[in-house]
């Protein structure tokens, strides 16, 4: 699905359909009002037969209207004119796409008309682009069988009837978050035998080679000569070789770069402190930070940016067996720092506090770091917000601030000192959980908190809104739409 700019009267646009948008007090937009015009009046009597009554979510779609180029005009309800929020914009153009008609090749939306408080048409434009693309995402990818279901529609225009610089740069924004999403979502939803660390890796390589971007990959020898001894207790247990991932954009010479950090954890089993069996196939989901790392690097790569960003994703499996890590042991992170192990299945913070020691040596400017990494955040917040934690307020108002603008919600969270005294332990500097069932997701942020001091740093617990269960199981893409606008933004 591509999309452009065309530059037309709605009636002239010589697309498979025109989308405009109606009220739900039966006003129409511009565009519909044009239509209205050329067609004698068929808007207007689709409104008072009572077909089309402009409500959130409504479509309906006339043929051959006499006047009108186009074979098809979908009359999308916007609901109310004064209530057309973020959340009904991006909805009105999913409900333009999925009923634009099967025969649609060629869809126009007049979106410039559905006026969005505070917002311009480079936000219109980017949030058209991505929300269209989110209703023909497929997982068929590993079905012997393609669905067929799948719509046809090819290209997707932002129709006005002037050249709008703006429109055009958010379509390229838009798309490019799209193509991030939907790597992101890809490798979140591929199974945990071929999504491994060395197929994150391969992945990456890949990337590198397309976008031209700096790739580094390290293996288990050059993860031990770093003595990263908190990451390598993760990787014990498990047949699969792990790998450090180090991905750098360079579009600012010599400035100081944002560097983004993933949780790799391509399947987590909870290593000898074993998960039980219902719904433990999720847990391939748990590499889903180091998905949206890879996903946000190829938005930028594709944007160019005047930015220096550097993607770190730490990659490994977490499982039992006779070399596993025990809780009990006490480990040698690369700070120097000493972890006692008291529950194996909270590696994620293990292989983390490493990573986030190792990218002290680029100087940041800042580091996020992004993870699936507790139950505890998905009890907090559910699957709306992701769980912000921030040692830095600037840094943490710039992320909520990029949240809102890209549809991406997160909330902050506390990072206070007062809570760090629930990993300290008698036998090592600390230990891997605080106390069972008392706020967990910031137990684990003050984990993390203890190996980021030499950098404004946040982190995203992204454990309820990286994938979705049930009937539409599968990763959501998210935060990389926060991300890309984020490192955008600054
Ligand atoms: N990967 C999980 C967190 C998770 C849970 C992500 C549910 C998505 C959905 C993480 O490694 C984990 O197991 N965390 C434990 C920590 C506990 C042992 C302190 C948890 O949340 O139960
Ligand atoms: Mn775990
Ligand atoms: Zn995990």
């Amino acid at each position: 699905m591509d999309f452009i700019t065309r530059v037309a009267a709605p009636q002239s646009a010589a697309v498979d359909c025109v989308a405009v948008g109606i009220y739900a007090d039966g006003s129409l937009t511009p565009a519909a009002k044009k239509i209205d015009q050329a067609s004698k009046g068929a808007v207007a009597a689709a409104v008072k037969s009572g077909d089309a009554t402009g409500k959130r979510g409504q479509a309906v779609l006339l043929r051959a209207l006499p006047g009108v180029k186009a074979a098809r005009v979908l009359l999308v309800g916007l609901g109310k004119e004064e209530d057309v929020t973020d959340k009904a914009y991006a909805e009105a153009v999913r409900t333009s796409v999925k009923h634009a008609g099967a025969g649609t090749k060629q869809l126009a939306l007049a979106a410039g008309d559905w006026k969005v408080k505070e917002r311009d048409a480079a936000w219109q434009a980017r949030t058209l682009a991505v929300a269209a693309r989110e209703t023909v995402f497929r997982v068929d990818e590993l079905k012997s069988k393609k669905d067929n279901a799948a719509p046809k529609i090819e290209q997707v225009a932002w129709l006005a009837e002037a050249r709008d610089a703006a429109a055009e740069r958010g379509l390229r924004e838009g798309t490019a978050v799209a193509n991030g999403m939907d790597l992101t979502k890809r490798l979140g939803n591929l199974p945990p035998n071929i999504c491994t660390p060395r197929y994150l890796a391969d992945q990456a390589k890949k990337m590198a080679r397309e976008f031209d971007l700096d790739v580094d990959v390290l293996d288990r020898k050059d993860i031990e000569k770093l003595g990263m001894g908190a990451f390598l207790s993760v990787t014990r247990g498990s047949e699969e070789p792990p790998r450090l991932i180090v991905l750098k954009y360079q579009g600012a010479g010599k400035a100081a770069p944002v560097v983004l950090v993933g949780k790799g954890i391509t399947f987590d089993s909870g290593g000898i402190s074993i998960k039980p069996g219902a719904n433990m196939d999720e847990m391939k989901y748990d590499m889903c930070g180091a998905g949206s790392v890879l996903g946000t690097m190829r938005a930028i790569a594709e944007l160019k940016p005047k930015t220096n960003v550097i993607g770190v994703v730490a990659a490994c499996e977490n499982m039992p067996s006779g070399t596993a890590s025990r809780p009990g042991d006490i480990v040698t992170s690369m700070s120097s720092q000493t972890i006692e192990i008291l529950n194996t299945d909270a590696e994620g913070r293990l292989i983390l506090c490493d990573a986030l020691t190792y990218v002290e040596r680029f100087k940041p400017a800042a580091v996020i770091d992004i993870a699936t990494l507790t139950g505890a955040c998905v009890v907090a917040l559910g699957d709306v917000n992701s769980g912000l934690f921030a040692s830095d307020d600037a840094l943490a108002d710039a992320l909520l601030a990029a949240s809102k603008t890209a549809l991406d919600p997160a909330w902050r969270m506390p990072v206070q000192d007062a809570y760090q005294e629930q990993i300290d332990t008698r036998f090592a500097d600390m230990a891997n959980i605080g106390a069972p069932g008392k706020a967990g997701a910031i137990a684990a942020a003050c984990f993390l908190a203890r190996f980021t001091k030499a950098y404004k740093w946040a982190h995203l617990d992204i454990a309820g809104t990286a994938w979705k269960g049930g009937a539409a199981k599968g990763a959501t893409g998210r935060p990389v739409p926060l991300l890309v606008q984020y490192l955008l933004s600054r």
